[in-house]
């Protein structure tokens, strides 16, 4: 069984991280994708609701199932019996900031490979952060984030 994880801090889940999603389930026989905490940014929105977010808009792809956890992926991983850790890359820039993490990771859990999968050249320039930002400034989110998901991004990043 070919287990692969894509973990992240998903807050919120953007059209960037369900292309990498769609493109990587069909290669492994169980994708799982890991709502993990950034030890830098807490965060804006729950990590359930994060989840409950991905879980929704993943629903027509079998093998594909979302879990949180909170403590090292690499420990995650191992947990969970995977081979492989997925991470999309936008830019060179991403590179610069990948690359270190995945020797880390695999300094940690050594049978661990990262493989990395270029994101959709249409997605490129998609964050979380912007996201966020744009949503709570009440601007169009409809071409970053998935429509299903709208309203409650919209609540979830308005200012208190
Ligand atoms: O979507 P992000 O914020 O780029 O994802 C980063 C994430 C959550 C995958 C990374 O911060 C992580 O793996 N956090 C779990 C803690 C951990 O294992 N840290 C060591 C990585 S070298």
């Amino acid at each position: 069984m070919r287990i692969a994880i894509f973990p992240g801090s998903f807050d919120p889940v953007t059209n960037g991280h369900l292309d990498i999603i769609r493109r990587a389930s069909p290669l492994f026989d169980r994708l799982l994708v890991a709502v993990l905490v950034h030890p830098t940014k807490p965060g804006t929105l729950p990590l359930p609701t994060r989840a409950d977010m991905i879980r929704r808009v993943t629903a027509g792809l079998p093998n594909v199932d979302v879990e949180q956890f909170t403590g090292l992926l690499a420990t995650y991983a191992a947990s969970r019996g995977a081979q492989v850790i997925i991470r999309g890359l936008r830019s060179a820039g991403d590179f610069a900031y990948e690359a270190p993490m995945a020797w880390l990771n695999s300094g940690l859990a050594k049978e661990i490979e990262t493989l990395f999968m270029l994101t959709s050249p249409q997605y490129a320039y998609i964050t979380s952060s912007a996201v966020r930002e744009i949503a709570a400034l009440g601007g169009d989110i409809s071409h970053l984030a998935p429509k299903a998901l709208q309203n409650e991004i919209y609540a979830a990043c308005k200012p208190k």
